[in-house]
């Protein structure tokens, strides 16, 4: 009889110590949000943990729950293009603002005769020309089957495994040209890139007489990402004694380039 009893009560010793582990963990992660969700926003006494400004997403005034009012200001697109160029600027065959300059700009992969192009200055350039004069009329031809193309985000046009590409070589992965749109919280949102199939998933096909996988593969550019920070600028109106901008910061993101057959056999 003693020794049937004893299994329950190390069971039961057993899960009261697993639920003291279990809260003073789940202590350990309240505090560590708490820290995370304080460092994200300025501590000014406005409220303890979400800024006045959280979740604005034009220029406007918020009230505090203290009655007081401030100014917060969000950065426009030619805001964030300044930013971007400061940084270097974007490559537009990659990457674009909007959906015209991705119609303009947005080039097909499988495509082997890219001509330079003469960008115009202004960043909102509708037309883009090529660098020879005699080349005007079939760049403008170009143009025209672009608007018609009537650019969508998603797959465009794909080459499948085995059909034989412009160089005369044989593809080894199915490829797909894909335009992604990127969510709001980043700049810009239209990527241009070349993935595995119609998914960009990688190990999902054998290649190479079964002996590997395709493998997505990707170039970086730096874009900017919108962060949960405000800083607090001078007032550009007497209005207001606080103002806050949100801050966009520089972030790498992946731009799917190709899908290239790797095998476990040099
Ligand atoms: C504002 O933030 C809350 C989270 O605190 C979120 O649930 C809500 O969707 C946001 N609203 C907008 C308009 O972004
Ligand atoms: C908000 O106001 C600031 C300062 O006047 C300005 O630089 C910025 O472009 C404005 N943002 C928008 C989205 O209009």
């Amino acid at each position: 009889m003693k020794m049937l009893m004893k299994p329950p009560s190390i069971l039961a010793i057993t899960a009261l110590l697993l639920w003291i582990v279990c809260i003073s963990q789940s202590a350990d992660e309240e505090e560590w949000l708490h820290d995370n969700i304080q460092g994200l926003s300025e501590n000014d006494g406005f409220g303890p943990v979400v800024h006045p400004c959280f979740n604005t997403t034009k220029n406007q005034t918020v009230t505090t729950p203290e009655g007081q009012k401030i100014l917060c200001l969000v950065p426009s697109e030619d805001d964030l293009v300044k930013d971007l160029e400061a940084l270097g600027g974007f490559n537009r065959r990659y990457t674009a603002v909007t959906k015209e300059q991705v119609d303009m700009y947005f080039e097909d992969p499988f495509k082997t005769d890219s001509k330079p192009i003469e960008w115009e200055s202004k960043f909102t350039g509708k037309r883009r020309r090529s660098i020879h004069e005699n080349e005007e009329r079939s760049a403008s031809d170009e143009t025209l089957e672009r608007k018609k193309r009537s650019v969508s985000v998603g797959v465009q046009k794909c080459e499948k495994k085995a059909t034989r590409t412009s160089e005369n070589f044989y593809q080894l992965c199915d490829e797909c040209w894909y335009i992604t749109q990127l969510p709001p919280n980043k700049f810009p949102r239209y990527i241009n890139e070349k993935i595995c199939g119609t998914t960009g998933a990688s190990l999902m096909d054998i290649c190479a007489g079964n002996t590997g996988f395709c493998i997505q593969k990707e170039i970086i550019q730096d874009l900017l990402i919108q962060t949960n920070q405000y800083e607090k600028i001078p007032s550009p109106d007497p209005q207001y004694s606080v103002v806050y901008k949100q801050v966009w910061k520089p972030f790498s993101q992946k731009i799917r380039s190709c899908c290239q057959c790797q095998s476990f056999t040099p």
